[in-house]
C-alpha cells in the first residue's frame, strides 16, 4: 500500500455482536413499526445509520479515564479536567457541562431570548430552532443558495448567506440577540462552513452588536474541511484552525456525543462574564450544579480525552475519509447522492432514486423501509415525513457512527441500495394513518400504498 490514501488509527480490541435477521423476519418486524424505524429494536438491526450522535466507540484511553470519574457532587477532578481541555481548545473562559447539546440549548436561548427576537444561522438544528421558538424567538435560516442543489460540487456548501445576514441586521424586525453558525450544517447535509465565511459573519455581528454563538457538535471534522480545502490551511493542525475558529466567535453550545467522542454530553461555553453567571444560574435549576451539569464525573472523565482525541489529523482524515468513499461508492454505482460528501452523514437523494413516488407518498420513508428490508439497515429520513410540506428535498441520511463500521458493513449499504436501485420502479409509496405535529416523524405509523 502506498502513502497516498489515509492510515487506519486504530484496531479492534472489544467487539459488540449483532446480527442480521433473516428477511422474513425483516419483513414481519417493519409490518409491525408501522414502516417507522424508530419502532425497531436495535437488536433487530444489522448497521444502524440513525445518528452518528452518542454511537460512536470510546477508545481504551477513554475507558480508562471512565475508571478514574470522581463522583463528588462539587468541585470534582473530573470536572478540573474537563474544563482545562475544554479552555484550552476553545479559548472560552467559562464552561458549564451540560447533559447533552439541547441542554446547552435550553439553558443559552431561555436567559438571551425575548418574546419577537430574531436568531439568524446558516441553518439552526431541529433542537435549536425549537428552543428558539419556545423562547418565543423567531429562528431565520440563510444558508447560501448553492447548498440547496444537491449537485453542485463546491467546497463550502455549509456557509451563511452573507447579503441576507447583512440586509437582515441593517434592518431588523426586532431584536438580534446573537447570531448562530452551525459547524458543520448538519441541516445542509453536513456541509463544512469555510472560515473566510466565519470571519465574515462575525466582523457583520459584531459591527451591529450581536454576539456570535458557533453550535460547535461537529467542529472538528469542520476544522478539518478547512485544512484539506481552504487556501492557506494546508499544513495547520486541527487544533490551530479550531483555536482560530473559537476566537471568532462569542460563545458556542455544543453536544459532546459527536465531536466529544462521547456516548454522553455537551457544554455552553462563552466569553462573557454576565451571561456565564446568568446561565449559571439557570443551569443549576434546570441541569445541576455547574461542576457536573447533568453528567456523572466519568462521563466528564471520558470527554476530556475523547474532546483530544478527535482533534488528532489521523482520526479525522480516517473519519472524513470513510465518509467520502461511501459517497464515492454510491456515486460509482449510480446512486443519487448529495454532493459533495458531507462530514459524519451521506445522504441519498430518494426523490431522484424513486422519482414514480410523489413526496405525499413519502419517497424518503419509502427508502428507509427498503434499507431494512433489503439489509437491515438502519438509516433516517429527511424529506416529507419529517418536515411536511415545507420539505425542499426528500433525502435520507446515512449517518456515520465514529470508528464503529468497518468497510465491509459500509459495503453491505452500497450492496442494499444498489439493489433497490434495480427494482425501484415495483416499490410502492406510503401512507401515513398515525402521527402529527412538528415531532411526528419518530412516532409515525404508515401503511404501503395499493
Ligand atoms: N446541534 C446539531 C447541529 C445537532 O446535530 C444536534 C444533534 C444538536 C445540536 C443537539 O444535540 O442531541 O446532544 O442534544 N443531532 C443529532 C443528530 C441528534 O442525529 O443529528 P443533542
Amino acid at each position: 500500500m502506498d502513502d497516498s490514501g489515509w492510515a487506519k488509527p486504530y484496531r479492534i480490541k472489544v467487539v459488540e455482536p449483532i446480527r442480521r435477521p433473516p428477511r422474513e423476519e425483516r419483513e414481519r418486524l417493519l409490518r409491525e413499526a408501522g414502516y417507522n424505524v424508530f419502532n425497531l429494536g436495535s437488536d433487530d438491526v444489522y448497521v444502524d445509520l440513525l445518528t452518528d450522535s452518542g454511537t460512536g466507540a470510546m477508545s481504551q484511553a477513554q475507558w480508562a479515564a471512565l475508571m478514574e470519574g470522581d463522583e463528588s457532587y462539587a468541585g470534582s477532578r473530573s470536572f478540573a479536567r474537563f474544563l482545562e481541555t475544554v479552555q484550552e481548545i476553545t479559548g472560552f473562559p467559562y464552561v458549564l457541562p451540560t447533559h447533552q447539546g439541547r441542554g446547552a440549548e435550553h439553558v443559552l436561548f431561555s436567559i438571551l431570548l425575548q418574546p419577537g427576537d430574531t436568531v439568524p444561522s446558516n441553518a439552526h438544528f431541529d433542537t435549536t430552532r425549537a428552543h428558539v421558538l419556545a423562547n418565543g424567538g423567531k429562528p431565520m435560516d440563510l444558508p447560501v443558495p448553492a447548498a440547496l442543489d444537491p449537485d453542485l460540487d463546491r467546497p463550502f456548501k455549509g456557509d451563511m448567506d452573507l447579503v441576507a445576514l447583512e440586509a437582515l441586521l441593517r434592518n431588523p424586525s426586532g431584536r438580534i440577540p446573537a447570531v448562530m453558525l452551525t459547524v458543520t450544517n448538519n441541516t445542509t447535509a453536513g456541509q463544512p462552513v469555510s472560515m473566510g465565511n466565519v470571519r465574515a459573519v462575525s466582523a457583520l455581528a459584531r459591527a451591529h452588536g450581536a454576539p456570535l454563538f458557533l453550535d460547535a457538535c461537529r467542529y472538528a471534522e469542520n476544522c478539518l474541511f478547512v485544512r484539506e480545502r481552504e487556501p492557506g490551511y494546508g499544513k495547520a493542525e486541527p487544533r490551530e484552525i479550531a483555536a482560530e475558529l473559537f476566537a471568532l466567535a462569542d460563545g458556542c453550545t455544543m453536544s459532546a456525543k459527536k465531536d466529544g467522542l462521547g456516548n454522553i454530553g455537551g457544554f455552553l461555553a462563552m466569553r462573557d462574564r454576565t451571561l456565564h453567571e446568568r446561565c449559571r444560574e439557570k443551569l443549576i435549576l434546570v441541569e445541576g450544579f455547574p461542576t457536573y451539569g447533568g453528567l456523572a464525573g466519568r462521563d466528564l472523565a471520558a470527554l476530556a480525552v475523547g474532546l483530544n482525541e478527535a482533534l488528532d489529523l489521523g482520526y479525522l482524515q480516517d473519519r472524513i475519509g470513510q465518509v467520502r468513499w461511501l459517497g464515492e461508492r454510491l456515486r460509482d454505482a449510480g446512486i443519487p447522492v448529495y454532493w459533495p460528501p458531507g462530514g459524519h452523514a451521506i445522504y441519498v437523494n430518494a426523490g431522484r432514486l424513486l422519482p414514480h413516488i410523489p413526496n405525499g407518498a413519502f419517497p424518503g420513508q419509502v427508502l428507509v423501509a427498503a434499507l431494512y428490508l433489503e439489509g437491515g439497515i438502519r438509516a433516517v429520513e429527511v424529506g416529507s415525513a419529517m418536515m411536511g410540506p415545507e420539505a425542499r428535498m426528500e433525502l435520507v441520511r446515512l449517518a456515520i457512527p465514529r470508528r464503529t463500521y468497518t468497510q465491509e458493513h459500509l459495503e453491505a449499504v452500497v450492496e442494499a441500495l444498489r439493489r433497490i436501485r434495480d427494482k425501484a420502479r415495483g416499490v410502492p409509496g406510503l401512507r401515513l394513518v398515525e402521527g402529527e405535529g412538528p415531532l411526528r416523524h419518530f412516532v409515525a405509523r404508515f401503511e404501503p400504498l395499493g
